[in-house]
């Protein structure tokens, strides 16, 4: 069967041959409601050269654009920056068809790719300052570990200035446009920083790193070109300069609230509470983990200073669909926070402790014990709720002076 997809030209040498997945809405537990797009791109020199292939489904697809501007069998070299099943899902079936000269991959990038796909493929590996010449242009490689894996690489292309950044500066978006100055900023910035938060918030430690590294290379870019969503070229330092932002992580002027409720006693706490820090001019996003994915609570909490989780006591235990948030919420490690835990119960009333438990092990600072109420919280008992925000605003306040003398 043949498929009419085509090419979409990036520069003089380089052409985006990738697939739109209109249809993804769950990429490991983040709900991609956007969908996705996995990225190929191919470098024409003297020598060809595809860098990333796409999720295994869409093989096809990609061999399709590929074959729009040439015979696929002319690939001399493959480069795999990232050997995630996004990228690396249709790498074999590529390899069997081409016949490249080279497969690249980072060392750790070898041995992820053995391990997934087993012997018959046969990689070099690269290091971070080795070049491959395609005769007319050149690529270079700089190794990027745990942006987002062990084994994830970037290739720059100075001729072009082109930056192709795996997964870093990505964002899930099936659109029509492959370029994000085609694209409105307020989708850019919602779709970025969800990504962000999801993918590598908890990587802002080794992301940091290879970033420095990046500036000492000299590399300039005019395009970065990533693994998913658009290709940026007219507003590289917009997505630059958000990327800083969200590295830093200073907290702000902003509470999320994230709540699980069995006769709405907790959401009414949660109600109130937020009405008190609302009083006290703070910004709230209010979410019901039965209304809210875990992804979009994580996306809330990339720019928030304070974090507050509810709970019902169900069987001496958390409820699990907030225990499911709190730990995906832990496993992406957002720091500078403050927070506390709340909830409503009957008899034993523990979850609100336990709660706070996690929060202290995500290093969330508490200035208040946990509040619990039991049964159906009366009025006087949401007046409290309401002082409690009231009291949480101030303290939210001192901890972004205390953060903004200590830290700028
Ligand atoms: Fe898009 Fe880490 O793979």
């Amino acid at each position: 069967m043949s498929i009419s997809f085509r090419a979409i030209k990036v520069s003089d040498k380089v052409y985006w041959v990738g697939a739109i997945d209109w249809s993804v809405r769950n990429f490991h537990g983040y709900r991609t409601s956007s969908g996705t797009t996995y990225n190929a791109f191919l470098v024409m020199g003297e020598k060809i050269a595809l860098i990333d292939t796409v999720k295994k489904p869409f093989y096809d697809e990609m061999l399709a654009r590929i074959s729009s501007i040439i015979d696929p069998a002319k690939i001399d070299y493959i480069i795999s920056n990232h050997a995630e099943m996004d990228h690396t899902g249709a790498l074999l079936q590529t390899i069997r068809s081409v016949k490249p000269e080279k497969v690249i991959a980072s060392i750790k990038g070898a041995e992820a790719l053995l391990k997934h796909y087993g012997p018959e493929l046969k990689i070099q590996p690269v290091k971070s300052g080795d070049s491959l010449d395609l005769g007319t242009v050149h690529l270079m490689f700089e190794e990027t570990r745990m942006v987002h894996w062990p084994d994830s690489m970037v290739t720059y292309m100075p001729e072009d200035k082109i930056l192709f950044s795996q997964d870093a500066f990505g964002m899930h978006l099936a659109s029509s446009e492959r370029f994000a100055d085609q694209i409105d900023s307020s989708v850019l910035y919602r779709e970025a920083a969800t990504y962000f938060a999801n993918i590598l918030m908890p990587l802002v430690v080794p992301i940091s790193s290879r970033l420095d590294a990046l500036t000492k290379t000299g590399w300039k870019f005019d395009i970065i070109a990533p693994d998913h969503g658009p290709i940026w070229r007219q507003n590289v330092s917009w997505i630059v300069n958000n990327y800083t932002q969200w590295l830093q992580r200073k907290p702000t002027n902003k509470a999320v609230i994230v709540f699980g409720t069995m006769w709405e006693s907790t959401e009414l706490m949660a109600r109130a509470i937020s009405d008190g820090l609302i009083e006290g001019g703070v910004r709230v996003s209010l979410m019901s983990v039965d209304k809210c994915f875990r992804s979009d609570v994580a996306a809330e909490v990339l720019d928030a200073g304070a974090l507050f989780v509810g709970s019902p006591t169900l069987n001496n235990n958390i409820f699990p669909s907030v225990m499911d948030v709190l730990t995906y919420l832990k496993g992406l490690r957002p720091k500078n926070l403050i927070g506390a835990a709340f909830g409503s119960h009957g008899w034993s009333g523990e979850a609100p402790e336990q709660i706070a438990e996690v929060l202290r092990s995500m290093k969330v600072e508490m200035p208040e014990p946990p509040l619990k109420i039991t049964y159906v919280p009366q009025e006087n008992e949401l007046i409290q709720c309401r002082e409690f925000g009231i009291r949480m605003a101030k303290k939210l306040n001192n901890y972004i002076e205390s953060y903004k003398n200590n830290r700028g």
